[in-house]
């Protein structure tokens, strides 16, 4: 824990602020829902989608849950671990949340977690994939309704090696996620007997790949896995295609590389395979009823990141009622949530013991703009959760 929060931890013990749960929780007063997200950056439409598809899943609730009137407080967290400290501060101690949620970069969630774990608020992340979420920095009071880096990326490699792709290189955003993300991948595809001609690491949130790309046309490698999300993303697609590269050396990724995108990417994008536990083309009655939902409420396509939203508000509600809205008592609230099945637009969702979501991962194909589902990748895949004891 850092010096400046060790201070602030001592100021808000004097204030009251590190009172047992059960004391915040005034009798019909509004459930405070703190909303910690990138509004601005590489990541705000991510931010953005995730925020719209909770208020949304509200309002489709009467805007209560556990029969209390909700009340959101949001804070732009830049994508910027270095002042996450001071805004999940201000969520936690200055606003009181009743509820954390957010975010979308790893780099700000393990920020996040060294507060939330000692101040003891109800977290449920929204989309950081930080395997330390759910592993070696597990909490009871911490859920996460998005995925771990390992569900995401593991499983491409198995998809890399029947396609006979046995020589890759890897290219991703220099910070935990991205590095995360290859190492969850470099353990599956080593596993099967595939070999890294090269790791590229490029700094967040750089989007200069030229002379990167250009490296890779001169190693020629079977193929490429990437982490690139958001806005970088696009730009990434459209720069391999630019670079003469598409078509020739197939391009991979977790599927944050084409979600949300396809728009802005356009047809550097085609054929572009990824792996994640969601598709817009699911064929799912959940599914239809979701993105209809959002699309008219935004007149935007839903995605990936609107999913987390969407379903961290339904699981809210469930577990929510079961303790009739009493957010202090904390103990039933989280057993409530263990206990949550979802019919999500994603397929069946359930919390693993790491509180992590169990979920079929997808092998995704972009053709005609859209996301294909190919198969599925991995049935059920539940983290490792390497590290984490609940005590269960
Ligand atoms: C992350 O930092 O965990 C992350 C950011 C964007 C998309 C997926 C994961």
């Amino acid at each position: 824990m850092s010096a400046s929060l060790s201070r602030r931890s001592l100021l808000a013990l004097a204030a009251g602020s590190l009172a047992a749960p059960r004391a915040r929780a005034a009798a019909g007063a509004k459930l405070k829902i703190g909303l910690l997200l990138p509004f601005s950056g590489t990541y705000a439409a991510l931010g953005v989608n995730i925020a719209d598809a909770m208020k949304l899943a509200a309002r489709e609730h009467g805007g209560k849950l556990g029969g209390r009137e909700i009340e959101w407080v949001q804070v732009d967290d830049e994508s910027d671990p270095a002042k996450a400290p001071g805004n999940v501060n201000r969520l936690v101690v200055g606003e009181k949340v009743d509820i954390l949620t957010g975010p979308v970069h790893s780099g700000v969630a393990m920020a996040m977690m060294q507060i939330v774990r000692q101040e003891k608020t109800l977290t449920i992340v929204t989309n950081a994939g930080a395997q330390a979420v759910t592993g070696t920095l597990c909490a009871p009071n911490v859920f996460r309704t998005s995925f771990s880096n390992w569900q995401v990326s593991y499983p491409c490699a198995e998809v890399m090696l029947k396609a006979g792709h046995k020589k890759a290189i890897l290219m991703f955003w220099n910070y935990s996620f991205g590095q995360e993300s290859m190492a969850a991948f470099k353990e599956g595809y080593s596993k099967g007997g595939g070999s890294i001609v090269k790791e590229i690491a490029v700094p967040f949130p750089n989007t200069e790949f030229q002379a990167n790309l250009s490296e890779i046309a001169s190693l020629k490698p079977d193929a490429v896995f990437v982490f690139f999300a958001g806005a970088g993303a696009a730009k990434f697609v459209k720069d391999y295609a630019d670079a003469g590269l598409k078509g020739k050396i197939p391009l991979y990724g977790s599927g944050f590389l084409t979600e949300g995108v396809l728009g802005a990417a356009g047809p550097a994008a085609e054929g572009i395979k990824t792996t994640l536990h969601y598709a817009e083309t699911l064929d799912n009655p959940a599914n239809k009823k979701f993105r209809e939902a959002f699309k008219k409420a935004t007149a935007r396509d839903a995605d990936v990141y609107a999913v987390a939203g969407w379903d961290t508000i339904q699981a809210l509600a469930q577990a929510l009622d079961k303790v009739k809205g009493d957010t202090g008592a904390q103990k039933e609230l989280i057993a409530a949530l263990e206990s949550v099945r979802l019919d999500s637009p994603r397929g069946a969702f359930r919390f693993s013991k790491a509180h992590n979501p169990v979920q079929d991962i997808y092998l995704r194909q972009v053709k005609g703009g859209q996301q294909v589902v190919l198969g599925v990748a991995q049935k059920g895949a539940e983290d490792p959760a390497a590290g984490c004891n609940l005590g269960k």
